[in-house]
């Protein structure tokens, strides 16, 4: 009864492994700020109801938000609201994308450990996903041998992630530089998610924005002001691939959530400095959890330079088996085999948590590995 491709794709399983824990835990499993959005903003959530924004909007969004958001990254190239496209979070934004550049039999490159819409995204409208890897000895940038020899005639696409989720890795000027040049050699689309974008901790976030032509800049409200709940990101690329991509975001969704709009418009106004609080907290916890996994044995700690996620190598027997003890004793974490097949001995710790959770979580993570470290 079911198509080949929804039958070729499954769910993620971290579900089961976190329903492992039993009463109150400590969630450091967590891919969202644990912050709430800005209090001015969701107060204009509530207005924009009230004021009757409730009707179907714009397919693409509404003019001014398109118009702030072409603002916005301006410093970076020249843009005016017709090369953003408002979507429902950076996912749609991505699924409508593939759909709209991948024909069947087209390959795409794919980071491994990455988020895990990608392979899935590439394979609904009969791609190929071709995972290049990200490995800890390279601070998880990827080398260019690594991309190169993955690239074939059949190559449509590139997709970039940074700051990266699983890793916290950002990519270097010289490594966006590598990229781009293969890109263009190749004659390859860059899809680039940026949805940590501000969310680096040394310097000016590094962008693709404004230094490749074929570019699509992915990024979202959820993680910038901590709305991840309401659904609403944004595409920007040339005019004409707003014009396409449109087509497939338009008879998947028909349009953004007009009061949401209403309010991201708010927060592009009244909260354009709300992401750096969050930063500054970020900071210190990124820190702390880097000091005590530090001083765990068998455990290699990372320092991310970006997004809220550290990604420690451990030395342990089984890594998923040491997963599922943390989460029995009621911490929440996910195994690095959820973000592809590369980081099998890596652990995903969030650290969007409190300072007493991150100390707490860690006392417990240490004790489980002692008895589950490799000789
Ligand atoms: C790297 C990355 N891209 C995209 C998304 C999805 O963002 P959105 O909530 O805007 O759909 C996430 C969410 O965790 C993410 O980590």
């Amino acid at each position: 009864m079911f198509s080949d491709r929804v039958k070729s794709i499954e769910l993620s399983g971290i579900r089961k492994i976190f329903d492992l824990a039993q009463g109150e835990v400590i969630n450091l499993g967590l891919g969202e700020p644990d912050f709430q959005p800005p209090e001015v903003v969701k107060k204009a959530l509530a207005e924009g109801v009230m004021r009757g924004y409730n009707k179907y909007g714009p397919s693409k969004g509404f003019p001014e938000l398109r118009e702030l958001l072409a603002e916005k990254y301006s410093k970076y190239t020249e843009l005016a609201a017709d090369n953003v496209l408002v979507t429902v979070g950076a996912t749609e934004g991505f699924m409508a994308t593939m759909q709209s550049i991948v024909n069947p039999g087209d390959e795409v490159l794919y980071p491994d450990p990455g988020f895990v819409i990608y392979n899935p995204h590439i394979r609904i409208p009969g791609g190929r996903p071709v995972s290049y890897p990200l490995l800890q000895e390279n601070e998880f940038v990827p080398t260019q041998e690594d991309l190169e020899k993955r690239i074939t005639k059949k190559t449509k696409a590139i997709i970039v992630n940074s700051p990266n989720n699983p890793t916290g890795g950002v990519l270097t000027d010289a490594a966006i530089k590598m990229i781009i040049d293969l890109a263009e050699d190749n004659d390859l689309l860059i899809i680039s998610d940026e949805v940590y974008f501000n969310l680096v901790y040394e310097g000016e976030p590094k962008t693709f924005l404004g230094k490749y032509d074929k570019l699509i800049f992915v990024n979202s409200f959820s993680k910038e002001f901590a709305m991840t709940g309401w659904r609403l990101g944004y595409l920007i690329a040339p005019k004409e691939y707003i014009e396409q991509i449109g087509k497939i975001h338009y008879y998947t969704v028909a349009c953004p959530m007009s009061p949401i709009e209403y309010a991201a418009i708010v927060a592009l106004k009244e909260a354009p400095n709300y992401v750096f609080e969050m930063r500054k907290e970020f900071r210190k916890r990124r820190d702390l959890m880097y000091s005590l996994l530090r001083d765990i044995d068998g455990v290699e700690p990372n320092l991310p330079k970006g997004a809220f996620y550290m990604f420690p190598r451990v030395n342990v027997d089984d890594v998923v088996e040491t997963v599922k003890d943390v989460v029995k004793e009621g911490v929440l974490c996910t195994p690095g085999n959820a973000f592809g097949t590369n980081a099998i001995d890596h652990i995903r710790f969030s650290y969007a948590a409190s300072e007493e959770d991150i100390k707490k979580g860690m006392e417990i993570f240490a004790e489980v590995v002692k008895k589950h470290r490799k000789n």
